[in-house]
């Protein structure tokens, strides 16, 4: 069993309702934010962490348009990119369920396609060894939230999904880093009142063994759910100089797809 995290999930099938009509045809990881489409920024995340083997989970309406996007543009960096279609929302733990095959034996990192950060996560994902790892922000609205409470040591204590009544302002951002029990136990999971599976039950079994840590962040975690979010969005990006931050070989590889793509479309109109 490997420990070091060689496996990566991002979750794109959402629909994005919020921000119709922009998303009628596409999925909202498919709008820009800035200069490039959503998805690239949680795609950056993991390979900045070393990650050479990612699963998408996309949603059958919208699955070929990210196989057009990304279906071959790492192929020659040795970054292997796969596709599984979630025919519901049923919950982000059903990613684990999807990805058994994928995960197999080894850890992996599960990140939220719509989860833009500034800060970089790489030496978590990489020194990551066993149990679970999340990341936490401070935030004026947490009832919209998974929520962690710190005891006096900073260590989690109790965690709750968008509770009603103050818990903690200590947001559970959209990153986590479990090793390869996490299949078996999202198995057990039964959905919640609402009827998805639950993250904050996977992260619960894992601070009852004592073995979840978390990272605390300030720099920006970005929400681009409604239109004045992902406006939002774009601008911090920009002001931030996030793209910036992004690994060279993403970067290339976005850049070379690019050209091969206007030659392509030189090629059709000539
Ligand atoms: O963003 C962080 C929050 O994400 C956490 O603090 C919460 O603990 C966690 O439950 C989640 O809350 P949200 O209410 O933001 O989750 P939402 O249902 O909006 O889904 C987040 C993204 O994942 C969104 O882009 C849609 C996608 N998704 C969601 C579900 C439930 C899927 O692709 N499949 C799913 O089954």
């Amino acid at each position: 069993m490997a420990e070091k995290i060689t496996k990566g999930i991002i979750l794109a099938a959402g629909y994005g309702t919020r921000l119709y009509p922009s998303t009628i045809v596409t999925s909202k990881l498919l709008l820009p934010v800035y200069d490039r489409p959503m998805i690239f920024y949680p795609l950056n995340v993991l390979i900045k962490g070393g990650i050479k083997d990612i699963l998408i989970i996309v949603s059958p309406d919208h699955s070929g348009h990210f196989i057009n996007l990304l279906g071959s543009i790492l192929e020659k960096y040795k970054i292997q990119i796969s596709f599984k279609v979630q025919s519901l929302p049923n919950g982000l733990p059903e990613a684990f369920i999807l990805g058994e095959n994928h995960i197999d034996e080894n850890n992996v990192a599960l990140i939220l396609g719509d989860n833009i950060f500034e800060n970089d996560f790489s030496s978590e994902i990489k020194n990551f060894k066993s149990g679970g790892h999340i990341f936490v922000k401070k935030v004026p609205d947490p009832e919209r939230f998974g929520v962690v409470k710190l005891d006096a040591g900073g260590q989690a204590e109790k965690i709750v999904e968008k509770p009603k009544d103050w818990v903690s302002d200590n947001a559970i951002t959209g990153l986590y880093l479990f090793d390869h029990q996490v299949v078996e136990l999202a198995k057990t999971l039964k959905p919640s009142a609402r009827g998805e599976l639950e993250i904050v039950d996977v992260h619960n079994y894992y601070l009852h063994k004592k073995e979840l840590a978390l990272t605390i962040f300030e720099g920006e975690w970005l929400d681009a759910g409604s239109h004045d979010s992902l406006l939002e969005a774009s601008l911090t990006v920009r002001d931030k100089k996030i793209t910036g931050t992004f690994d060279p070989m993403l970067d290339e590889a976005i850049a070379e797809y690019c050209e091969k793509q206007k030659s392509l479309i030189k090629k059709r109109i000539s």
